[in-house]
């Protein structure tokens, strides 16, 4: 993935637990701990090595940290410089789920080898959506829960969500309900 997909899972890390952590973290793993160019691409396993170091450090599951890097991306992604795409994307939780293809097209329009995936709403109500996720990777469904949460907190919104299929039951992607108040 992509070297902010990295850089974002330091932030974290450094968030959470300081610097000396994530220097550890880089030494098990063998990279240099400031090797990360946002734009260059980096081979996938090592995003899940970071991860998996990284759960071993704050005494979390790999899908506790998975989410809580999805929910941290949000805020990072502003602090990147981001923020205005973002803006554009929506001005509330629905609008902006329901935009996610656009906004990684418009990034894919700079980037043209970034492999994002497709995300589709259906099922749209008052107060409850299905969200359909593809990917080509495997194991990145708590990401996208935490991606969910951290959009409802910047969005204000109460939001519990349930799984309906997984992709690591073999189903051909994963699939989940949300339900919000707006507030
Ligand atoms: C906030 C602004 C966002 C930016 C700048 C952004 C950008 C990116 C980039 C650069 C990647 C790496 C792709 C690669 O290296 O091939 C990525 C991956 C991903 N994005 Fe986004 N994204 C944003 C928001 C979101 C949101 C809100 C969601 C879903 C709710 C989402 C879902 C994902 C997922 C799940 C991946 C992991 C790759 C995969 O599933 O195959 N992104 N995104």
């Amino acid at each position: 993935m992509y070297g902010l997909v990295n850089r974002a899972l330091q932030s974290l890390v450094i968030q959470k637990l300081g610097r000396d952590s994530w220097r550890e973290i880089c030494e098990k793993v063998q990279i240099d701990e400031y090797g990360f160019v946002n734009f260059m691409p980096y081979p996938d396993s090592l995003t899940y090595e970071l991860a998996a170091e990284a759960a071993k450090k704050m005494n979390l599951t790999l899908e506790q940290v998975l989410e809580a890097f999805g929910e941290h991306w949000i805020l990072f992604t502003v602090d990147e410089g981001y923020g205005d795409l973002i803006n554009i994307c929506g001005s509330s939780f629905v609008e902006f789920l329901s935009n996610i293809n656009s906004l990684h097209a418009r990034i894919r329009l700079l980037h043209p080898s970034i492999s994002p995936p497709k995300i589709i709403c259906s099922d749209i109500q008052n107060n409850s959506l299905r969200i359909h996720y593809y990917s080509k990777r495997d194991g990145l469904a708590p990401m996208v829960v935490g991606l969910i949460k951290g959009l409802a907190k910047r969005f204000d919104t109460k939001v519990t969500i349930k799984v309906i299929q997984a992709k690591a039951d073999g189903h051909d992607h994963d699939e989940f309900e949300v339900k919000f108040s707006c507030p």
